[in-house]
């Protein structure tokens, strides 16, 4: 008999855990086991406050009503369909109203249902695109270093963080990557986007020069790096991106995964920081997290470029049983709503000058190397603790969450991304749970 067979059903053994150092984990678990609005609760009682948004999804906070209404509704009345040669209503109504929030140059959506795959999505229709115009020569793609686009096998070869990729091999092959645009030397404890730091999207033109652009299909970028460690684009930097794309008929892909619905302080990272990329991903805050759900947004001129052919020939061969899924589609109609009758982009806009006071305050705590904010995200990096690289970053957030603090541990960076309901009461809370646990820790 195998060992399993012989396991309790509360056993922790079998469930292998994403991202997680399973044996440690395993040791000592955290659980939730439910939520609501601001807070979650763990399988012992205790009230966690939710400082990160689940993972950067539930913008509107946990488990509100229309939402879950909304799901349940669709559940009992058409639990499934598939979108292949067949539509339902909502699909398109979903469409619509992004494409009303969306840049006014995004005017087509296409459905997946995790970040990772509306990235290699975005990849591929990069490259079709291409190819339906006759320029099938561009096939490369420029990422950045410490980007993160998810973890299929595109989205991991265009990242730059380097555990994501050391196990995988060599992925998709003629990707090259930008640097990246931390600095701590000259940026350190900027406030919003910083001030040094655009010339370093010049170096698109070393890879255009080394590559040819007639071999570059696109360049893909959060606006924001998130995963990294929250990375506000320096002032200018993403403008520059846009004008050497532009110049040499490159596409910009923008990843807002992260930066969608309302993080950075409007509804997506391209109104935010005024550039308007050819292609973007979203996911996440797409249902406030409550059913798995991502899109690609793109231009007019790309979908037309693509439906120039004979009109009873499939123009995109990809998609996903569960692209517009109708329990999805519901969850996303219904925090669309709820986005906007609470005019919760706004409300971030407004909290975030109390949110980058509140978060600046913890410049002096103990080991505090560097604060970066924008919109309601914040990153506090931390000095590593000796050769021991992202150990303090750990202990942080074991014992925060102790404390009833949920945040996002990325090395020795705390990310901070609350939902954008939250009071300014619970602002001053996360301030000073992790001012304490921060000057206690060694
Ligand atoms: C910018 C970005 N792209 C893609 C992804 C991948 O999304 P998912 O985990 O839903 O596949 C993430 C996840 O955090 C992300 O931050």
């Amino acid at each position: 008999m195998p060992d399993s067979a012989h396991r309790p059903i509360n056993d922790l053994q079998s469930y292998w855990m994403p991202f997680t150092a399973n044996q440690q984990f395993k040791s000592a678990p955290r659980m939730l086991v439910s939520a609501k609005g601001m807070y979650y609760k763990t399988d012992t009682g205790r009230e966690v406050l939710d400082g990160v948004s689940g993972m950067w999804c539930v913008n509107a906070g946990h488990n509100r009503d229309p939402i879950t209404e909304a799901i349940r509704e669709q559940a009992g009345q058409m639990d499934y369909a598939t979108a292949f040669q067949i539509g339902h209503p909502l699909a398109f109504e979903v469409a619509n109203r992004l494409t009303a929030i969306l840049p006014e140059n995004l005017e087509h959506v296409f459905f997946a249902n995790s970040g990772s795959e509306a990235v290699d999505t975005a990849l591929k229709i990069a490259l079709a695109y291409h190819r339906a115009r006759g320029e099938g020569t561009r096939t490369r793609f420029i990422g950045r270093e410490r980007g993160y686009h998810g973890v299929g096998f595109g989205g991991t070869a265009v990242g730059g963080i380097v555990n994501n990729r050391k196990q995988f091999g060599n992925m998709l092959g003629g990707v090259d990557h930008l640097p990246h645009t931390h600095n701590l030397e000259k940026n350190a404890f900027s406030r919003g986007q910083p001030e040094w730091g655009a010339d370093l999207a010049d170096d698109l033109e070393r890879l255009v020069a080394l590559h040819d652009a007639s071999t570059i299909a696109a360049v893909i970028v959060e606006p924001m790096a998130g995963s990294t460690g929250v990375l506000v684009p320096p002032v200018g930097y993403l403008e520059r991106l846009r004008t050497i794309c532009d110049r040499h008929g490159i596409l910009l892909i923008f990843d807002e995964v992260i930066t969608g619905f309302g993080r950075t302080g409007a509804a997506f990272g391209a109104e935010r920081f005024s550039v308007k990329p050819d292609l973007m991903t979203m996911a996440k805050g797409l249902t406030n997290g409550a059913v798995p759900m991502s899109a690609v947004a793109t231009t007019r001129g790309i979908y037309d470029a693509m439906m120039d052919g004979p009109p009873d020939v499939i123009e995109l061969f990809h998609g996903y049983t569960y692209s517009a899924h109708p329990l999805a589609c519901a969850a996303a109609l219904a925090s669309l709503d709820l986005y906007l009758e609470e005019g919760l982009f706004d409300r971030a806009s407004e909290l975030a000058s109390y949110w980058e006071e509140s978060v600046h305050s913890l410049k002096d705590a103990k080991n505090v190397i560097d604060i970066r904010n924008i919109g309601l995200v914040a990153g506090i990096e931390l000095k590593p603790r000796g050769d021991d690289p992202a150990k303090r970053g750990y202990d942080c957030f074991v014992r925060c969450f102790e404390e009833g603090l949920l945040f996002r541990q990325t090395g020795d960076t705390i990310a901070l991304a609350p939902p954008l309901i939250i009071q300014k009461s619970e602002i001053d809370h996360i301030v000073d749970t992790l001012g304490k646990i921060l000057n206690e820790l060694q």
